[in-house]
């Protein structure tokens, strides 16, 4: 069979966690020479044989033979791999797409903002400047969500918030913990009420993933603690098919959101029409 930069290499499925009903952590073993590096920010195509593909964010730092994925169960590609087992196989293409600008972010204070399933690709993000911890200033993570039923990685944010180097607001709400859930330290509020607890200054570069609704509001508070609009980078979610270019379906003001994203720099974004990240909010 001829190559295509369509063709996705083995993935093999070695291990479930649900950390929810309907997310779940898939970790798949890939050979690693077939993707590309890996880099916190970026996605990978998963597709499932005989239902389709669909986008999803590298959801650790690991650029080794496990591939992580957190993955909400949405409609038909994600039902399909909710269905799979140890030992079956799909495929992946990629990675692709820019991520977070690690370059800039080096040397920096950082602050890392999730709300809801955005989670994922921040989850990446915080594992890299965690295992390179001294080549960061202070580090700040917010993550926000509905109900606290809902936090995901409830383990690693249970090991995290023992640490002293690293301040993590984590907010809900509505506060609804199951019984056979460890409790978790959350605090009744939005994700912009965290990010006005969080000390946070013009020093901070910022990283943002969560629903196009918040982001508005996020901005505002950002912008209001005296952060540059040159120091605050989103990740869009955009309707993706071929995530290389092709197709069209990401087109966002001029720009492929596969190629140039799905991390802006919001003093970019504000020049691309239609992103609608940027509506409401004063320059
Ligand atoms: C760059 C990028 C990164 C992403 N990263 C992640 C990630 O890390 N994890 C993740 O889980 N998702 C992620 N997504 C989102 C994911 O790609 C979409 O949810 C994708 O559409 C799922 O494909 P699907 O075929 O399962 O759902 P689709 O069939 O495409 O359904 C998508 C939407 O349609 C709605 N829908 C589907 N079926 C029905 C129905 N019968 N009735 C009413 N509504 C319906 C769903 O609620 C959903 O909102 C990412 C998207 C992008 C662009
Ligand atoms: S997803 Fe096809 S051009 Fe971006």
């Amino acid at each position: 069979m001829q190559p295509t930069p369509f063709m996705p290499s083995r993935a093999v499925l070695r291990e479930v966690i649900e950390m929810t009903d309907d997310n779940h952590l898939f970790k798949f073993t890939i050979d690693p020479a077939q993707l590309g590096k890996r880099e916190p920010g970026q996605f990978v195509q998963v597709w499932v044989p005989g239902v389709g593909e669909c986008p999803i964010s590298l959801c650790s730092e690991r650029n080794d033979e496990v591939l992580e994925l957190c993955i909400r169960r949405a409609g038909r590609v994600t039902d399909a791999l909710f269905k799979l087992k140890a030992g079956d196989w799909i495929g992946i293409r990629g990675p692709y797409g820019h991520g977070f600008p690690l370059d800039e972010f080096r040397g920096r204070d950082v602050c890392l903002i999730a709300g809801g399933l955005g989670i994922a690709p921040i989850r990446s993000l915080f594992q890299y400047v965690l295992t390179k911890r001294y080549q960061f200033g202070r580090v700040t993570v917010v993550y926000g969500m509905r109900h606290s039923i809902d936090l995901l990685f409830r383990h690693e944010f249970k090991a995290l918030l023992t640490r002293d180097d690293i301040d993590i607001f984590i907010g809900a709400e509505e506060m609804m913990d199951g019984p056979e859930l460890p409790p978790i330290p959350a605090q009744l509020g939005r994700v912009t009420d965290m990010i006005r607890l969080a000390s946070l200054d013009s020093n901070f570069e910022v990283a943002v993933c969560g629903p196009p609704v918040m982001y508005p509001y996020v901005i505002k508070e950002l912008k209001g603690k005296g952060i540059d609009e040159h120091n605050i980078w989103l990740s869009l979610e955009r309707h993706m098919k071929c995530g290389i270019g092709k197709c069209g379906h990401c087109f966002i003001g001029g720009e492929f959101a596969c190629q140039s994203g799905p991390v802006f720099q919001l003093s970019k974004l504000r020049f691309l029409a239609e992103s609608t990240e940027c509506e409401g909010v004063p320059r």
